[in-house]
């Protein structure tokens, strides 16, 4: 399974902000918002991630996080030249894929709970099929929304309804098999001019392979479309980091959980930063 982060987009309610930088660099808290998303795709398992991002922003991902080497991953880079859709990920990331299975994240994104690991290790171990999740809102009109019978069957599935058969929003985390690019290429645009993502999981849908799981009561998924929610994401993970003394989304931390860097690489990287952040991989792996 390897992963895709799109991280593109106009993110129009976010001006003038985002005219001057990309959202998914906006900072949460103590570090910029794509590390959410990464360390999400870590957790999963996944170590070869495609970015894809618009032109103007591109090379700051890359600036930022490199090839990967220092987390032991494989990072890749693709520019998307016009937002048309989240589908699109699996056009242009078809030769990054290579036949493999596929994992989508949207860039602005952010998980945070229990048992999250264990899920997104399960998700990702799919031999077949498609699997998505469900988040109970108050309002699902402005997301995907899943409808599911008592058994967890999907009945539905409807982008942005006006009347919401559930309460249930898809959040911007998907896994495909290897049918996944061939599916996205056959898609036509929506009435609004996009390559909808939950017309490639109406395909799923369609074959009878696609598959919900539930986020249940508690978990957070939080959202940063505006400037009032991007604080209060940063706010969230500034309480949870401060309370307990754990880092959330941190990349350096999960590499050396996965085994994909040693202890004293870990430790090299903090030093290297004289910053809180720094001092928190620095601390790690001394038993207290
Ligand atoms: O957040 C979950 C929701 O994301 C799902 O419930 C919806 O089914 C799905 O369509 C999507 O809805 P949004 O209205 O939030 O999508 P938006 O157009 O805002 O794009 C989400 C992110 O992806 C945003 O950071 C911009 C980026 N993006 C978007 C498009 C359309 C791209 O990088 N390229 C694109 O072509």
């Amino acid at each position: 399974m390897k992963g895709i982060i799109l991280a593109g987009g106009s993110a129009t309610r976010l001006y003038p902000l985002s005219k001057a930088i990309s959202k998914q660099i906006m900072p949460v808290y103590d570090k910029p918002m794509i590390y959410y998303p990464l360390s999400t795709l870590m957790l999963a398992g996944i170590r070869e991630v495609l970015i894809i991002s618009t032109p103007r922003d591109l090379p700051m991902f890359e600036e930022l996080l490199g090839d990967g080497t220092r987390l032991g991953m494989r990072l890749m880079y693709k520019v998307q030249e016009v937002p048309n859709g989240l589908a699109q990920a699996f056009v242009i990331g078809k030769e990054f894929l290579n036949g493999d299975k596929g994992c989508l994240i949207l860039g602005d994104n952010m998980f945070h709970g229990m048992g999250f690991e264990r899920m997104l290790r399960d998700a990702a171990g799919l031999e077949r099929g498609a699997c998505i999740f469900g988040y109970e809102v108050k309002d699902p009109s402005a997301y995907g929304v899943v409808e599911f019978d008592e058994e967890g069957k999907v009945l539905s599935l409807e982008e942005k309804p006006a009347k919401p058969k559930s309460n249930y929003a898809i959040p911007g985390l998907y896994f495909y098999d290897e049918t996944v690019c061939d599916k996205a290429a056959s898609l036509k645009p929506s009435a609004r001019g996009e390559y909808e993502i939950t017309d490639l999981n109406k395909l799923y849908l369609a074959e009878g392979t696609l598959k919900v799981k539930l986020f249940t009561r508690g978990f957070a998924w939080l959202d940063t479309g505006n400037c009032d929610s991007l604080l209060d994401a940063g706010n969230y993970i500034a309480t949870i980091q401060n309370r307990q003394g754990f880092y959330v989304a941190c990349i350096e931390e999960i590499a050396w959980h996965n085994g994909w860097i040693s202890l004293d690489q870990l430790h090299a990287l903090g030093k290297e930063m004289k910053t809180a952040y720094g001092r928190y991989l620095e601390s790690l792996g001394h038993s207290n």
